[in-house]
Formats: C-alpha cells, structure tokens, sequence
C-alpha cells in the first residue's frame, strides 16, 4: 500500500471563501430560520404552562388549560404535554418535590423527545452546519479550526441509541392519546360514546409522522437488524430481516420525516393551544355526544 503525498486541498481561506458557484448558504440559513422557529415555539409553550415569574399570568399557573382541548366530553391533549405530568398532582406529578412545583408539564417529558432530536444522526449535521458553522458546508472556508469530529463533550451524542427507546415508548402513549380523543363522556349522565374530531386526526397524523420518523430512526435500524449475520434461516432471523427492511424503507426518507414530524408535532400543539385560547372551534366531524 502506497504512503502516498498528502497535500493540502486547493481551497480559497476566509470566512465563505469558496469555488463553489452554487447557492450553498441556502440550504443552511434556511434550516437555522426553520430549527430557530422551533425551538422557540417549544420553549415559549413549555414556559407558557410554568408556575413562576411572568408566566403565573398565563396557561396553568392562571387558571387558564392550553393543554388540552376538552371539548363536547372528548380529551385532546397536546403531544408536548403527554403524557400529563401536573407537578404535585396526580399518579405521576404526585411524587414530584414541592420545591419542583413551579415547572410546567412540558419540561418533565420534553427532555426525551428534545434528546432523541438533538442527538439524531440527520439533526446533527443540520444544526452542526446551521448554527455552529462545523462546518459551514463542503469545501467552504471560515478563519478558525476546521471541524475536528465529534470528540469531547460531543461524545454526548453517543446517548442516542438510549433516546431512543424513550422514542419508541412515546408511540404508545400518544397512540393512547389519540383513543382517549375519540372517547366521549357526559359528566353529568356518565353516556359515552365514540366519535372523529379534527383534533382526534391531528393527533393521528401526529403519531403516523413521529412513528416514520422514529422506525428510520439509524439506531432503531441497528437494533432491529443491524448487528445480525443471520437472515435466512429461523422465523426470528427471518422476522428481524423484515423488520430491518421496513426500517430501510424510512430510513433512505430519515431527512423528510425527521423534518416534517417536527413540523407536525408543533402544529399538532398549535391547534390544540389556539381552541383552548377560542381563536378555532374544535369541530366534530363523526359521532360525538
Ligand atoms: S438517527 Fe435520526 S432519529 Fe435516530
């Protein structure tokens, strides 16, 4: 094997210096406007239902429900808040110390669906590039250390493949949220029956995005087929293979689904958040009371 002569690459230096004659910035400064969007969103509903400061004058600390539509005997609760964790009250706010009171339900559960994003294989080179500049993009210049990998701190990222299964165990929840939407109580005289609200099929839509996203999740991929050198023989390799194929299947699509879901889920909360605040009707479309 050749040592080889290694020399560096013809490339211009400067911040944005580059030969590339091609629009590169847009792709990255579209994702930052995008990503930014989000996580503001994220972080102003999280504090909106917090117990403390300014935020006692909305959402939960004033009285006020923004998490969930209760509407003609249904329950429709947003995915940022599920599963419910009411500090203090409650199976699962009940243990919560008192000195944690003051935090809104989203910060309890975020922390996983924040994490499983954060650490994503395709999340990674997009915030890498759109808001750290590591790098800028392919064969672009900037004045300081190239991108040198993640080691460090970064190795943080390594948590994904534990994410996940905190992923997977979102599916059911939100499934669950979606079943307990198209149930319909008369407090009063106790009737049920079932029913299809638009809020029922935003919830939906929800789960079938994140469910795409989540089974092309890399890691998922792995753990259902990857580490295999067996496929053919078995009913367990044979399964484990057909798994590992529905999982390519999303996988080759991880951008789309990691992208649109995440746009979903907020819209999903958005809805939720405008019927409570009667901005829209929550509006029945089968069934019901
Ligand atoms: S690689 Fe994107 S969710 Fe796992």
């Amino acid at each position: 094997m050749s040592d080889g002569i290694k020399l560096p690459l013809p490339m211009k230096k400067g911040f944005g210096a580059t030969d590339r004659v091609d629009d590169w910035w847009k792709g990255p400064t579209a994702m930052a406007a995008y990503l930014g969007i989000m996580i503001v969103y994220a972080t102003w509903r999280g504090f909106m239902e917090a117990d403390f400061w300014i935020f006692e004058e909305f959402g939960r600390s004033a009285g006020n429900q923004t998490m969930a539509i209760e509407s003609e005997g249904s329950h429709v609760l947003s995915p940022l808040f599920s599963p419910l964790v009411i500090p203090g009250q409650g199976t699962f706010g009940g243990p919560i110390p008192e000195a944690l009171w003051w935090m809104s339900p989203a910060m309890f559960i975020l922390i996983f669906p924040a994490g499983f994003r954060g650490t994503c294989y395709y999340y990674r080179k997009a915030y890498y590039r759109a808001f750290l500049q590591q790098p800028t993009g392919c064969a672009i210049s900037k004045p300081w250390n190239e991108y040198s990998g993640e080691t460090g701190l970064l190795l943080v990222q390594n948590l994904h493949r534990y994410f996940l299964y905190a992923a997977l165990a979102y599916l059911p929840i939100l499934s669950y949220d979606v079943w307990l939407s198209v149930n319909f109580h008369d407090p009063v005289s106790h009737a049920h029956s079932y029913g299809v609200s638009v809020g029922s099929l935003v919830l939906a839509v929800n789960v079938i995005a994140l469910a795409g996203y989540t089974f092309g999740c890399h890691a998922f991929r792995h753990l259902v087929g990857g580490g295999s050198n067996l496929w053919t023989s078995g009913s367990r390799p044979i399964l484990r293979y057909r798994m590992w194929k529905i999982s390519t299947w999303f996988n080759e699509h991880h951008k789309d689904w990691a992208l649109y879901s995440l746009f979903i889920v907020m819209s999903c909360d958005f809805y939720i958040y405008a019927c409570t605040m009667g901005w829209w009707t929550e509006i029945v479309l089968w069934g019901g009371l």
